[in-house]
């Protein structure tokens, strides 16, 4: 029997670079450790389809059914025979992960109320909770600039406004629930070198190297 793999959550606002942190932490990992798996949410399941369909307006929800289906796909990811963290994890292999449930804990509030979205999340936390959670933490200013570099038009008050409540809502719920999953918060400000050097050093901690 391997022992179990370890489970790594990368959080954060819009650009704070759970995309390209996680990925450099999947490659080292890879590279000078062993097996891992590099997943994120909404998955590419059927749920995590109809959620991304939703996302695009090409099907019209609202925010608590959203909500309701954040919380499905999550089981499933958690739980698919196939395609599960716990399958990978269970056979020993590392599991990387942008966005858990401390996405559902900032999206969905004030739709929902957060203590709300915390308990009915509790039925994934009994299930698999994070060896340790990175928070990446960049000011609404600097999300703002990164989306911007990236993307051709936005509605800039309304997204500044919603990415504002997004990043209030995170760090409301890492004071609320951050001891219990292990959350670090990194100054995401720092270069992408700094970044991924603080994540190796924790990480390093946590897989015992
Ligand atoms: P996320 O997945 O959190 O939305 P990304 O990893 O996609 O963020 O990063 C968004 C953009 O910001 C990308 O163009 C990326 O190259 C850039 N970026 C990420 N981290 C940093 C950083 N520490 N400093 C400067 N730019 C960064
Ligand atoms: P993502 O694919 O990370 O979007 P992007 O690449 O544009 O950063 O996530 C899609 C969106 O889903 C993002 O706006 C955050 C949102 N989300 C929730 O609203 N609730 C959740 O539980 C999760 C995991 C994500």
């Amino acid at each position: 029997m391997s022992k179990r793999g370890k489970f790594i959550v990368f959080e954060g606002i819009d650009g704070s670079g759970k995309s390209t942190v996680s990925q450099m932490l999947y490659d080292r990992i890879n590279r000078q450790i062993g097996k891992v798996h590099k997943t994120f949410e909404p998955t590419d399941s059927p749920i995590g389809s109809v959620i991304r369909n939703i996302l695009n307006r090409r099907i019209k929800s609202d925010g608590k059914t959203i909500a309701a289906l954040f919380l499905a796909d999550r089981l499933d990811h958690i739980q698919n025979d196939q395609m599960g963290m716990l399958k990978f994890l269970n056979e020993g292999t590392h599991v990387i992960s942008d966005r858990y449930y401390y996405s559902s804990y900032a999206y969905h509030v004030p739709v929902l109320p957060q203590d709300w979205v915390i308990e009915t999340n509790k039925v994934c936390a009994d299930l698999l909770r994070p060896d340790i959670v990175f928070y990446l933490d960049i000011t609404v200013e600097e999300s703002m600039e990164r989306i911007n570099k990236n993307r051709s038009f936005k509605d800039l008050f309304e997204t500044k406004e919603k990415i504002t409540t997004v990043r209030k809502n995170y760090l409301e719920a890492i004071e609320k629930e951050g001891k219990k999953d292990n959350v670090v918060i990194i100054n995401g400000a720092q270069t992408i070198e700094q970044v991924f050097e603080d994540v190796w050093t924790a990480t390093k901690e946590i897989l015992g190297t």
